[in-house]
């Protein structure tokens, strides 16, 4: 097996911590067969931008363009911006989107067993739904190309195309028919997400929605505009299996969506491609707490074992694999188990406790029997 590189982007705030956590617990689930993976941090964001002038070095995307998949912590800090006003430090996430075509953002939204919603009544097992988010088009689809005019008159365009639409909602329906339903009432169901009843870019993608999910009779078919769709998501989670929807949408929902089950810190990611691919957790860099060692982790960390799972699937790696399904139990049995809770959702443990904790309960099984059952 050869070695698969992993390019590292720490970011800014809390990104070096939570990523160097996700690090930490990548070593311990792999054990022995640590060599599987090479780490090369590439630098980007707020303050490579602040030190160097440049947010996103050349340099940096060859890494990542190079690398079999991108782990990165968060990037931006609020002030660090370009003479338009934007953070110069999100370059990194979303030309990443642009430039390598992660057209899939893969936003699983669980409650844990050991965590509480925010939501009265709304207990681990009502809440389990996945938001697939349009990555490389809709209203982001303008960054840096917007128009101010004379001081009087800004624009920014939504940008739909059929491809895209298309190929994200396929997306969403082959995930559908890996899930087991709705938590509701067990249906494999894919949501359309949209504001179709006011603007005709909307329209479209319900259209192409519809086309594709044609094609998939045995998956429910569902829809909602999006303002809707934030009363739902609070009153009635377990309706939802996956949802689909437009780039800005699924920005704003998949917040909404985390702080349902708990935080923010709680929201993993897979911004998947056709060749590529970047893992983050969904959360931004958090400067007000950042350096003190009490991050919430487990974002990143289950961002990191989705990695693993993916590098494992498109490698043929049964060690990778394993080694992202240990961390997932890993996880979920922390958490039940009541330990290492960070502030965020109700304890007091700290960043390190986490990846202790979790680290502790994904130590691969004997190699010996692991050479047996390979
Ligand atoms: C996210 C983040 C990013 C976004 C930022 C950091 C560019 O909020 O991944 O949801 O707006 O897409
Ligand atoms: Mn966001």
């Amino acid at each position: 097996m050869k070695t698969l590189e992993i390019a590292v982007v720490y970011g800014d705030g809390i990104g070096p911590e939570v990523c160097q956590a996700a690090l930490d617990v990548i070593a311990a689930a792999l054990g022995p067969d640590q060599a599987i993976l090479r780490f090369t941090e590439c630098k980007a964001g707020a303050e490579e931008y602040r030190r160097s002038g440049i947010a996103y070095p050349e340099e940096s995307f060859a890494g990542c363009r190079r690398a079999d998949a991108i782990l990165h912590g968060a990037a931006g800090l609020p002030g660090v911006t370009y003479p338009d006003g934007t953070e110069a430090g999100l370059d990194f996430g979303l030309l990443t989107r642009f430039r390598l075509d992660l057209y899939a953002n893969i936003r699983p939204i669980r409650l844990f067993p050991g965590t509480a919603s925010r939501l009265a009544g709304k207990h681990p097992g009502d809440i389990d739904y996945v938001i697939v988010r349009e990555n490389t088009e809709g209203l982001y689809a303008a960054r840096g190309n917007g128009v101010v005019l004379r001081d009087e008159v800004a624009t920014d365009s939504l940008v739909l195309t059929r491809k895209g639409t298309e190929r994200v909602v396929r997306a969403a329906f082959d995930l559908a028919r890996t899930r087991n339903g709705a938590p509701a009432d067990g249906k494999r169901r894919v949501t359309c997400c949209d504001k179709s009843n006011v603007l005709r870019s909307y329209a479209f993608f319900r259209r192409v929605f519809d086309e594709v999910a044609a094609r998939y009779p045995d998956i429910e078919v569902d829809y909602a505009y999006a303002d809707a769709m934030t009363v739902h998501l609070v009153e009635r989670p377990e309706h939802y299996d996956v949802i689909v929807t437009e780039n800005m949408f699924g920005d704003i929902i998949s917040d909404l969506a985390a702080a349902t089950v708990g935080s923010m810190g709680m929201s993993p990611s897979a911004e998947i491609g056709d060749r590529h691919a970047l893992f983050q957790a969904a959360h931004g860099s958090a400067p007000t707490i950042a350096g003190q060692g009490i991050a919430n982790p487990y974002g990143t960390i289950l961002s990191a074992a989705s990695m693993l799972l993916w590098l494992g699937e498109r490698h043929r790696n049964e060690t990778l694999t394993r080694a992202g399904r240990a961390i997932e139990r890993a996880v979920a049995k922390t958490l039940a188990e009541g330990k290492a809770l960070t502030r965020d959702i109700g304890g007091r443990a700290s960043t390190r406790d986490v990846v202790d904790a979790v680290s502790g309960r994904c130590a691969p099984t004997q190699s010996v029997m692991k050479n047996v059952l390979s």
